[in-house]
This record gives C-alpha cells, structure tokens and sequence, in this order.
C-alpha cells in the first residue's frame, strides 16, 4: 500500500544502502511535510508497517535554458523559470531491491504528478539521481538528461501519453 508518511511507519528500520537517503527518511522527511516542502509517499508492509520503500514529491522550478534547445524552442521566452514537479527522493530498502517495487513507485509518482498538472500547472517531472546507477534507473523510463545538471525530466505531455 502506497499512503502518506505517518508515525506508524518503522522508518529507524530503513536501509537502501544510501547514507543520504536513509538519513533523509529518519531526520528530515517529517519535517519536510510539516513544512509543506513535499510530500512523502510511502510503501509499507500493511500489518507490520515496515518501510518497502519511498518517494517524495514537491512543487518546483527549472530555470528555461537549463532545458535542452530543442524543448527550449517549443516555450514561451518569456517564462524564463518552468514549472515542474519535483521527485526529490526515491528509494527501496535493500531487502526488496530488484522486485519490481522501484518501478511501481516511480509509476505511482508520475500518475500523482500527471494528476496534480490537471489543476496546477506542471511541464514536466524532474528526477535528481544520487549516482549514475540512479540515472540508468531513470533513463529507462524515458528520463532525459538536463544539460549541465545531474537532474533529469520526462515532460508531462509524455506522461499522459504513458497512462493513454
Ligand atoms: C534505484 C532503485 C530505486 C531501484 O529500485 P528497485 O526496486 O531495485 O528496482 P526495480 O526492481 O523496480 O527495477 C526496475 C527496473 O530498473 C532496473 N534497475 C533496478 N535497479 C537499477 C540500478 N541500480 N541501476 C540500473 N537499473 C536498475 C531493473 O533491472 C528493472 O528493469 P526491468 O523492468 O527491465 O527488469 C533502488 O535500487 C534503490 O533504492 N537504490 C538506492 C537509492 C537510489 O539509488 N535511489 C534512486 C533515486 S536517487
């Protein structure tokens, strides 16, 4: 089950072999959301609560020529900052890697992301891998390089063609 973070979840127990993503979950994803900086989606063992996995999501921007030319040609100049969505984390515990769970969680972001640009504008979902394992996760679901950036997009207009 895909739900929210909340104080039932075990997130002491969580280890995806990334200091920086582990760490995150136990400090600092609780916060976040109290803040309203993102939201953070959890897959969880149902009676037992342990963490599977997690993503979270957050409104952000891309500054137009950090954009490819070929998608910079296709906007409006004067929108020099792009809306985005943000998947500022993703993550699967050690014991559940390779099982299909990362792929279901990053489907479930893109579907939420592809919903939420129905009432706020969105052009595209922005991924920052943590390495370049991370990237060729991202890449095989048709995320594409920001130049000169670690980041990667897929614009929204593909992701609707995605969930046709
Ligand atoms: C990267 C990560 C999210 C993948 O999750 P997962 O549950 O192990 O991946 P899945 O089993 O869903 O695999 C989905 C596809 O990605 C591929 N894949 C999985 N891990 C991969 C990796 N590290 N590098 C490249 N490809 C990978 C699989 O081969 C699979 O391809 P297929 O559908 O053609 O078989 C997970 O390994 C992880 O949490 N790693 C540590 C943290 C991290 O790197 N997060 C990435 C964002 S910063």
């Amino acid at each position: 089950m895909i739900e929210l973070l909340n104080s039932k979840h075990k997130r002491a127990d969580f280890d995806c072999g990334k200091d920086l993503l582990n760490n995150y979950l136990k400090t600092q994803a609780s916060q976040d959301v109290k803040r309203k900086l993102a939201a953070c989606f959890i897959l969880a063992e149902p009676k037992s609560n342990l963490i599977q996995g997690f993503y979270t999501l957050s409104n952000y921007s891309i500054p137009l020529h950090h954009f490819p030319e070929y998608i910079q040609k296709k906007l409006p100049p004067s929108y020099t900052s792009i809306p985005i969505s943000l998947v500022g984390r993703l993550a699967i515990d050690n014991k559940f890697q390779g099982k299909g769970l990362g792929k279901i969680l990053l489907i479930d972001a893109l579907k939420r992301c592809l919903e939420a640009s129905i009432v706020m504008g969105s052009f595209a979902v922005v991924v920052d891998p943590i390495d370049s394992e991370a990237s060729i996760f991202y890449e095989q679901f048709g995320f594409i390089s920001l130049p000169d950036s670690s980041k990667m997009f897929i614009a929204m207009k593909t992701i609707k063609e995605l969930f046709k």
